[in-house]
């Protein structure tokens, strides 16, 4: 198993071009063939953008809810917690080389602020959107 992961990864490196995308090529193919295996088609950058700009209802006193609560509208800017008004890297792989490399940090993640934005986890398609819309910022 350890042996295939590691021939995944290298395959995967080793077809990315480097100069198109910023964010680590491995992590998110990983992310999008779990999603996939979860029923997901390939992400659409377009509906992750109108996602990402989607403002949903939720419980007093923030009852506006967006990705943008917290991360900001342009991805290449840093955000500020809503609650905390803790200072967030920005979530845009070209400028923050941390963003996008860790299967495990995207997936707790993306579970926790889908659960505080949208009242649920996000479907496996909604995730697989927003990944292809934020990988290319
Ligand atoms: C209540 C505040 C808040 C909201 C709203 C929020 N996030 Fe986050 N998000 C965070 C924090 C805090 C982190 C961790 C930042 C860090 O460690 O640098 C984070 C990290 C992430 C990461 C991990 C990036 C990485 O690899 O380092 C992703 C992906 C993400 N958020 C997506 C989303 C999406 C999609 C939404 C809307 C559904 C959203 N966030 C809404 C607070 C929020």
């Amino acid at each position: 198993m350890k042996k295939l992961l590691i021939s995944f990864v290298t395959t995967a490196l080793l077809v990315t071009p480097v100069s198109s995308v910023f964010a680590d090529e491995a992590t998110v193919n990983m992310l999008m063939k779990s999603y996939q295996s979860q029923g997901a088609k390939s992400g659409n950058a377009l509906r992750g953008e109108q996602f990402w700009n989607k403002t949903f209802s939720g419980k007093t006193p923030f009852t506006e809810r967006s990705c943008k609560s917290c991360h900001s509208a342009n991805l290449k800017n840093k955000g500020e917690h809503v609650r905390t008004g803790k200072e967030l890297k920005p979530l845009a792989p070209s400028i923050n080389k941390l963003s996008l490399t860790k299967v495990k940090k995207v997936n707790k993640w993306f579970k926790r602020n889908c659960k505080w934005t949208i009242g649920k986890e996000c479907s496996a398609q909604e995730k697989a959107d927003i990944l292809a819309f934020i990988k290319q910022q």
